[in-house]
């Protein structure tokens, strides 16, 4: 398996990052995952979107321009010889101490490895998820201090759940772990509008299926008709149960299901 480490095509075993990267001392990093789509970058142009204005918040310029960074993924792709890949991009501050200031050499890497998906069953049953207090510093950023994530994570797993719904300590809903979230509500599509990472698939649903983006509470959710929850991986999965109650009747609502056909 091949990555691209600062811009030289390495085995990945042999790729190196130096003990003193921001990135691993500080979390000082931001990062985006995409996936292929028969063996096509899928929303490459939003990802990278995105990625510049992650960058652009932390103060990390990238070194490479939009052109150069989708050449090295198409390479590594071929060079990897996988079908249907998850492509990570993550950009360190590199060596840089405690200065935070204007970046010199930034690290920058690029890996891909065979998608794993959902399994197909679960698009049928739905999934399910629990609430979780906690916030994300810096919603909007996709950063690789991850630790808020990795303790929702961790309580949805030891819960047996899917995912964790955050919420925030007003009692608003803002996302998931590593997903976004809609409901419908009155046969209406809506979505939080605080403290959100804007995701791609997130941005297609609003488009698609008109939602309406608002404040959520926790106290609302056993209103909720239907729910699902999206990200690039993931595409749109459906939710069934949430804190062990069911979602509706218990079953894949119409809208979830005709919003599914999109991704
Ligand atoms: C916190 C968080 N919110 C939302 C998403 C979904 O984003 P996207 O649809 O771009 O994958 C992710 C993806 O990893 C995430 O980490």
């Amino acid at each position: 398996m091949y990555v691209v480490l600062n811009g030289k095509f390495k085995e990945q075993k042999k790729a190196v990052i130096p003990v003193t990267d921001n990135g691993f001392l500080y979390g000082d990093a931001v990062y985006e995952t995409m996936r292929t789509k028969d063996g096509d970058v899928w929303l490459f142009g939003k990802h990278i979107k995105r990625l510049k204005k992650s960058a652009k918040a932390v103060g990390i310029k990238i070194p490479y321009t939009t052109k150069e960074i989708r050449r090295m993924i198409e390479t590594l792709i071929e060079k990897n010889k996988s079908k249907e890949v998850r492509i990570r991009i993550t950009l360190s501050r590199g060596s840089h101490g405690l200065d935070f200031g204007p970046v010199k050499k930034p690290t920058f890497l690029v890996q891909t490895k065979p998608i794993v998906l959902p399994p197909e069953t679960l698009y049928e049953t739905g999934v399910s998820v629990v609430t979780y207090t906690i916030e994300r510093p810096m919603p909007k950023v996709k950063s690789t201090s991850m630790l808020p994530t990795i303790a929702a994570y961790r309580y949805a797993r030891k819960k047996n759940a899917f995912e964790a719904v955050l919420v925030d300590h007003r009692g608003r809903i803002s996302e998931c772990s590593m997903s976004n979230i809609f409901f419908v509500r009155k046969g209406k599509l809506i979505t939080p509008k605080h403290n959100v990472l804007e995701g791609t698939v997130r941005n297609l649903v609003i488009k698609q299926g008109k939602a309406k983006r608002t404040t959520i509470k926790k106290r609302d959710l056993p209103k909720m008709e239907e729910c699902f929850i999206t990200s690039t991986i993931k595409g749109v999965l459906p939710v069934t149960n949430i804190n062990g109650k069911c979602v509706g009747d218990g079953n894949v609502g119409p809208i979830t299901k005709n919003l599914m056909k999109i991704v």
